[in-house]
């Protein structure tokens, strides 16, 4: 174990990623170099603000907390009381923030408090790692600067590392295309009981919005023409962060429970693969481009500073545990996956996306998750991931069409995957996924080529917050992959989230929808459910119940 740059530890597979990719990154052009970090870094100023100077809300962009450990919680939140202003309607000066953590929601019984430093090189974002907190509780928090105080934010610590613990519900959801529709999947979210929310990518999207913020149609303030122009500048990335956070149902979201979260494709750009855009731009100039995207990122999420990237490379695979129940690994399927086999897309019969020269998790990710899925000693083993990891035949043709963005184009790592999992005699392997827009329930067979080899996991595929907009209970092509994959027991495209009861030998799923986004105030309700045993991977549909707990 050696010490990182931030005083934590880390093992040294995750030191010989690093260095892999920062020895790739020399590469880039000293001009490139100086274009992305000029910002950053070298005209950091260290004065200090008059916080009385402030003379509107600086939470405009919510607040939010995340990777919650037995005794610790990430707290953020960002000072920008203009959002469309580069700079977020701050000087070039550092604001000093108050935080408080407490028992209650009336902040009388306070157990840890501090003050944080908004800085303007991070446009004023505070990432406060809490520690000294107890496991498995409830705590409520809020910032204040000047005389401006946060709304107030619940959390809650994972139970102690190891202890038996009888259950854990936790929900997941990704995609939230601002332009395509109200989030309204969250604000019945809040009235959720979580333990925690995964959000699996596709934060931000790279495509226009107009002035109205697309099907939203709002008309109550004027987006600026500069969210015409796909984000590739630092700036650029910070100014759809504060587009997307100014929404309320997402800010509540953010308020109600801690996240944990992982990224995309979106996050830079449509189907990235590494250092490769899918717009085959120069190398050097693309991982500017990254560099910026993931500072943006890291800037508004709740992540500690082991997740800040350092140029174009961010330690964002990661693992939590809840008790003895369940172990979450976080994947990063971007960063250090091969290029897309046979020119990306829907293909039939590429042999390339088979080839074990080839990897979607990169090979110090790939040894992280087999080791750490091969000795877990967990109930349950949780892949928080982006994108399908079942096989998905979306033709009936012989070979069918598979997409090659997804596991089906990397079918070596998955197989190296499922072979642990068999070989270790995992039990409790489950999956949770985004990309699709479209909700899905799918076993995981030990060998897809062979439909009648055993089952040795599910795969729990969440829909879109809003990407896609209203959608539909079926359509033409899922009815396709429905009788293509027999895997498969359910698929709805409809917005919302899945939410998951784990107890000691069975994970319960529903899938909860709302009939559309184009407009606010839809309800929500449970198009189906699933459960799946410990001891016998393989979803079967269960009745519904009474959704409040
Ligand atoms: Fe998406």
């Amino acid at each position: 174990m050696l010490p990182s740059r931030h005083g934590a530890t880390t093992d040294d597979t995750l030191l010989r990623a690093a260095h892999s990719t920062r020895r790739r990154f020399l590469t880039v052009t000293g001009a490139a170099v100086a274009l992305a970090f000029g910002t950053n870094m070298t005209t950091t100023s260290t004065a200090r603000a008059d916080e009385a100077s402030l003379r509107s809300d600086p939470f405009t962009l919510g607040i939010a907390s995340g990777d919650p450990l037995p005794d610790a919680v990430v707290l953020w939140t960002r000072l920008a009381p203009e959002i469309f202003d580069p700079m977020g309607g701050l000087p070039d000066q550092q604001f000093p923030v108050r935080w408080q953590v407490a028992d209650d929601e009336g902040f009388r019984r306070i157990v840890r408090q501090g003050v944080a430093t908004a800085r303007p090189e991070y446009r004023h974002s505070v990432h406060v790692d809490v520690t000294g907190l107890q496991p498995a509780r409830e705590y409520f928090y809020r910032f204040r600067v000047g005389r401006y105080v946060s709304p107030t934010g619940r959390t809650k610590t994972a139970p102690p590392t190891g202890a038996t613990i009888s259950s854990l519900r936790f929900a997941f959801s990704s995609c939230q295309n601002y332009p395509e529709g109200f989030y309204t999947p969250y604000k019945h979210l809040v009235d959720e009981d979580l333990d925690v929310f995964f959000f699996l990518g596709d934060y931000i999207y790279e495509n226009a919005v107009n002035s109205v913020g697309g099907t939203r149609n709002d008309t109550s303030t004027e987006i600026p023409d500069i969210f015409q122009i796909p984000p590739d500048t630092l700036d650029l990335y910070r100014l759809r962060y504060s587009l997307y956070k100014s929404d309320p149902d997402l800010q509540a979201a953010h308020a109600a429970f801690p996240w944990v979260v992982t990224w995309d494709d979106h996050e830079v750009e449509d189907n990235y693969a590494d250092d490769i855009a899918a717009s085959n731009k120069p190398v050097d100039d693309f991982l500017v481009q990254r560099a910026n995207a993931y500072r943006a990122y890291w800037e508004h999420m709740p992540l500690r500073p082991l997740q800040e990237p350092s140029g174009p490379d961010a330690q964002l695979y990661r693992r939590l545990s809840f008790g003895d129940l369940v172990q979450v690994h976080v994947l990063d399927t971007r960063q250090y996956r091969s290029d897309q086999a046979c020119g990306d897309g829907a293909k039939a019969g590429c042999t390339d996306a088979g080839n074990p020269a080839r990897t979607i998790l990169g090979e110090a990710q790939r040894d992280w998750l087999l080791d750490g899925i091969g000795t877990s000693t967990a109930r349950w083993n949780l892949l928080a991931q982006q994108v399908f990891l079942a096989k998905r035949a979306a033709s009936l043709t012989d070979p069918p069409l598979l997409a090659m963005d997804a596991w089906d184009g990397y079918t070596a790592d998955r197989q190296r995957l499922f072979d642990t999992i068999t070989e270790a005699d995992v039990k409790g392997f489950v999956a949770i996924t985004g990309d699709t827009h479209t909700n899905y329930a799918s076993d995981l067979k030990a060998n897809f080529e062979d439909e009648a080899s055993p089952t040795i996991g599910v795969e729990l595929m969440g829909t879109s917050i809003s990407s896609a907009g209203d959608g539909s209970d079926t359509t033409p092509a899922l009815a396709i992959e429905m009788q293509a994959n027999p895997h498969f027991k359910f698929s709805n495209f409809q917005r919302g989230y899945v939410r998951c009861d784990v107890d000691r030998d069975q994970l319960r799923a529903d899938y909860r929808v709302v009939p559309y986004i184009s407009r606010p105030g839809a309800d929500i309700s449970t198009r189906a459910s699933f459960v799946t045993e410990r001891e016998a991977a393989g979803l079967q549909p269960a009745e519904s119940k009474v959704d409040v707990r």
